[in-house]
């Protein structure tokens, strides 16, 4: 969908970020275009995808990142291999089996999983219709989990903006922007409210090592929208703080437990601790596709683990001795006594009180 389908979609148009956010992910001629987001923030570039699987490479190779973003590029991957005439008998395993090749590319973020399931469920209903009209139906289903995802996202920023005053200094980690979603951003969604409402004072964005989601990409997008941002290297943090210099921690999540648990970029669960060392509150603000009934604890959230080549260099430059390993889990949990609360479109959770976090659909 491209930003002036996805005005069209909401009936109004979106925030100047959702311009270059996964929404920008296209179905264009039966290809997915994907924002480059590896290139950010020097170049801007994008990625033509045919095929689903060359989908389940851009998500693996991080072209495309952010839980929301990789499930609503999935889901359009699945819609464009959905064009291919097979009979009817042929189809679903093989939407089956390409859903199973998009899931592993990447094992955390449980909105890939979330949205590939919902496009199987598509296809299950129209199996046995006409070629074109399986097609029209998956390319519908995609484009009503990217439309429900900038939908949340802004009810999200307008729900977690309430619980501010004014003159807000927000500490973020990574980036749970327009470009990690279907526009808008969950975290940087109350970023955006906040600064509609005018109680932003600042954002102070971690760089986010090893691949600088922070200061590549939070900074590009809200600088873009004339967010006032400041960039702080990850180990910053404890300092500001205890300065006084952050009114609160805001950050997404790849996969919430049910007992509240949260996964999310690594550096997160540093972070939480020191927003309880400060009294400081710690938000995570993610859509119900957030929420993984499954997973009872945030100890059985799979950790991807990347590339130490990831690590040990930046760009061309070696930065560590020749045969030195780096490790490199991609992300961490941090446990829900750790969590003021977690926001999401229809709720705000606390899990400090020991209430399961459960998604509306499965109260
Ligand atoms: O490895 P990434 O860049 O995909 O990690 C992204 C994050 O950790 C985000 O905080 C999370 O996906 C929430 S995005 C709204």
């Amino acid at each position: 969908v491209s930003a002036s389908r996805l005005a069209h979609l909401l009936g109004r148009p979106p925030l100047s970020g959702a311009t270059y956010s996964a929404a920008e992910i296209t179905a264009r001629g039966n290809a997915v275009v994907l924002l480059e987001q590896r290139r950010l923030p020097g170049v801007e570039t994008y990625v033509t995808c045919r095929t689903s699987t060359e989908v389940a490479w851009a998500i693996r190779d991080m072209v495309v990142r952010g839980a929301p973003a990789i499930g609503i590029a999935a889901a359009y991957g699945l819609a464009i291999a959905s064009v291919d005439e097979s009979e009817a008998g042929a189809f679903l395993p093989y939407l089956r089996a390409l859903g199973d090749e998009l899931v592993a590319a990447r094992p955390t973020a449980v909105n890939l999983a979330w949205a590939v399931r919902r496009m199987v469920h598509a296809g299950e209903r129209v199996a046995h219709a006409p070629g074109p009209d399986r097609f029209r139906a998956l390319c519908a289903e995609a484009e009503s989990i990217h439309r429900e995802d900038v939908l949340a996202c802004r009810a999200m920023g307008a729900r977690g903006a309430a619980l501010f005053g004014s003159g807000v200094t927000v500490l973020t980690h990574c980036n749970a922007g327009a470009l990690a979603t279907g526009g808008y951003g969950t975290a940087l969604g109350l970023v955006r409210a906040l600064h509609h409402e005018g109680k932003l004072a600042r954002v102070l964005a971690d760089e986010t090592r090893p691949y600088w989601q922070g200061a590549r990409l939070t900074a590009w997008e809200l600088s873009r929208d004339g967010i006032p941002v400041e960039v702080l290297t990850d180990g910053m943090a404890g300092h500001f703080m205890r300065r006084g210099d952050v009114s609160a921690v805001v950050v997404g999540a790849d996969r919430v437990a049910r007992n509240g648990d949260v996964a999310n970029k690594i550096g997160t669960y540093g972070l939480a601790v020191l927003a309880k060392h400060h009294g400081l509150p710690f938000y995570v603000v993610a859509p119900d596709s957030t929420l993984d009934p499954e997973t009872p604890r945030g100890d059985a959230i799979v950790i991807e683990e990347r590339s130490s080549d990831e690590v040990v260099r930046v760009g061309d430059k070696l930065m560590v001795p020749e045969g030195v390993r780096a490790r490199h889990p991609a992300f961490d949990v941090t446990p829900r006594e750790l969590v003021t609360a977690i926001i999401t479109e229809s709720a705000v959770h606390r899990p400090g009180d020991g209430v399961e976090v459960l998604p509306a659909a499965s109260r």
